[in-house]
């Protein structure tokens, strides 16, 4: 995708919260007061969004998938694990349906600056032994800066919880919030690290990720800024969703795929 189609697609993404589908999205959340994300997706729509389960068929994070055999995920669903405890589930919206492709995993990088999700490098590579053919997602790079201004409209995608002390969702779900600068994610998280999160939410809250959704998808005009990793509660009022900063690992994991 060239530098002018993605302007023009941000470009696009800020019109659209101008013009108030973020306003739309929180009289939504009002409405359903239990509903952390948004409402239904199809994954026709959203074909790089994946989930990782166990060998039981237990889905406990998300992914994206950014070339027909590499996923990108969170480091705190992958780290410690042996690639036979993780299937990867691509091209199904209802987790208990059998559509789509299910995959084992052949390797897992895991960024060797992880330690846990509040220090940073929350970001990990899974390599599938079966590839999949549904769409990919671009990696944001470090030229892709307008991506990340505050404001800038993201989507987040999961089948975590539909509210913090809920059930995860059996359906994929998405939902829009706006991206959070800097300087008020340091405000609500004195452990936030600007060079390796950013942070997205509503002042108010009322939509967010939550658990469940880690290592999915947070994108900007389809391009995949970050993963979900982290957040206090979920959807509470100034305790935006914390996600890890794509851009900021464009180096090493292009060299993972
Ligand atoms: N750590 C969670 C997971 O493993 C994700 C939490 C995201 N929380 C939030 N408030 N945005 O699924």
């Amino acid at each position: 995708m060239g530098v002018t189609s993605r302007f023009a697609r941000l470009l696009l993404a800020a019109v659209v919260a101008a013009t108030g589908a973020v306003a739309a999205g929180v009289a939504q959340a009002g409405a359903e007061e239990r509903i952390v994300g948004g409402s239904l997706a199809n994954i026709e729509d959203y074909g790089y969004t994946v989930y990782l389960s166990t060998q039981d068929g237990f889905q406990y994070c998300g992914g994206t998938l950014v070339s027909q055999d590499k996923v990108v995920t969170a480091a705190h669903c992958s780290a410690g694990k042996a690639a036979s405890e993780i299937l990867v589930v691509g091209g199904r919206e209802d987790k208990d349906s059998v559509e789509g492709t299910v995959s084992p995993v052949r390797g897992i990088w895991v960024h060797p600056g992880f330690t846990d999700i509040r220090s940073g490098a929350d970001i990990s590579v899974l390599t599938l032994a079966t590839p999949m053919p549904y769409d990919t997602a671009p990696l944001a790079t470090p030229d892709d800066t307008p991506l990340y201004r505050p404001g800038v409209v993201g989507v987040i995608l999961g089948w975590g919880r539909t509210a913090a002390d809920g059930a995860v969702s059996p359906q994929l779900r998405r939902a829009s919030v706006p991206l959070v600068a800097d300087t008020s994610c340091q405000q609500a998280y004195p452990s936030f690290l600007p060079a390796s999160m950013v942070c997205a939410g509503l002042p108010q809250g009322g939509i967010d990720t939550c658990q469940g959704d880690s290592g999915g998808p947070l994108t900007v005009s389809g391009v995949l800024v970050g993963v979900t990793s982290w957040g206090e509660g979920c959807a509470e009022p100034n305790r935006p969703g914390v996600y890890t900063r794509v851009a900021a690992y464009a180096d090493e994991l292009a060299a993972q795929i």
